[in-house]
């Protein structure tokens, strides 16, 4: 599925104390796209997401899927957050069923039904990896682990859009890097469009066919790489000059936007005053 966002604005708090969270932002993702907003903290990144997801209205503006306005959210989008939203009283298998279990009961689930679910949730076990983890609770296992049985949870109703918000933010860096070859094999076995939430510049290009620069205040897209590194990813690929020079023009950028540069220039200058003795 598609998304369009056009002269997207969103506005937080009363009009005498207004924070612009989102300035204009226009973008477009194509089908089975998969891409990556990044930037440094407040520049609206979660805000976007959210407002895809339907979760939160934007002030101005148009935001479409397949053409359609979005009115809140809807089984054609599913979010991963970073905290794995799991019900601990669950076991991983009914964790991974229970949403799509009350969206049968809502409507008239025949026994047709009950099985393709279990199906999916089977298949899913499998691609996640969590076949042996099935019949544990949540609190037993690894974040890595947790955060595998929120995707399979996301996925269980086949949803076209997977928005993810930071989601690896809290795992090492050695599970966030399995993380990211499983969450590439989904992506192509799935066929999904991914929306994928990061404020890591390296996590961003190793994932993204594209990846979005927000900056903040006013919350807003900077600017848009094209990543020049084959679809099917491999972790040497981040050793490679292609990777290399745009995760410099990356980080460069998001100091000059973020402020950042200027604080570093003042350290800078303010360090030389000290050294030549002139602080007081
Ligand atoms: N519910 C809210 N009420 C008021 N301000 C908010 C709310 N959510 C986000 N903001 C503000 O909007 C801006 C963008 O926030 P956010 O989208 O969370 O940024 P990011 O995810 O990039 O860190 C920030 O200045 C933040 O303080
Ligand atoms: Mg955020």
């Amino acid at each position: 599925m598609k998304i369009s966002c056009q002269n997207v604005w969103k506005f937080f708090g009363e009009e005498s104390n207004r924070i612009t969270a989102l300035q204009d932002v226009n973008l477009g993702i194509s089908d089975n796209e998969f891409i990556t907003l990044v930037g440094a903290s407040g520049c609206g990144k979660s805000t976007l997401l959210r407002t895809l997801a339907g979760l939160e209205t934007h002030s101005m503006g148009d935001v479409l899927v397949d053409g359609q306005a979005i009115k809140g959210p809807g089984q054609d989008r599913a979010m991963v957050f970073q905290h794995y939203s799991l019900y601990p009283w669950l076991r991983v298998s009914e964790n991974i069923r229970f949403c799509r279990q009350l969206s049968l009961h809502t409507q008239n689930r025949t026994s047709a039904d009950v099985e393709s679910a279990s199906g999916r949730a089977d298949a899913l076990l499998k691609l996640m990896g969590l076949t042996t983890s099935a019949g544990a609770y949540p609190n037993t296992l690894s974040g890595g682990m947790q955060q595998r049985v929120a995707i399979a949870r996301a996925l269980m109703g086949k949803p076209p859009i997977l928005l993810m918000d930071e989601p690896f933010g809290a795992l090492d860096a050695q599970t966030r890097e399995v993380m990211h070859d499983l969450i590439l094999h989904v992506h192509r076995l799935e066929r999904t469009t991914i929306v994928f939430v990061t404020h890591d510049v390296e996590e961003a290009i190793y994932l993204g066919h594209r990846v979005v620069l927000m900056a903040p205040r006013p919350g807003r897209i900077d600017s848009v790489y094209d990543v020049p590194l084959p679809a099917k990813r491999e972790q040497d690929m981040k050793l490679s000059p292609e990777f290399t020079r745009l995760k410099r023009q990356l980080l460069d950028r998001i100091r000059e936007t973020s402020g950042m540069k200027t604080d570093l220039e003042q350290l800078e200058r303010l360090t030389q005053i000290a050294e030549e003795g002139s602080m007081p």
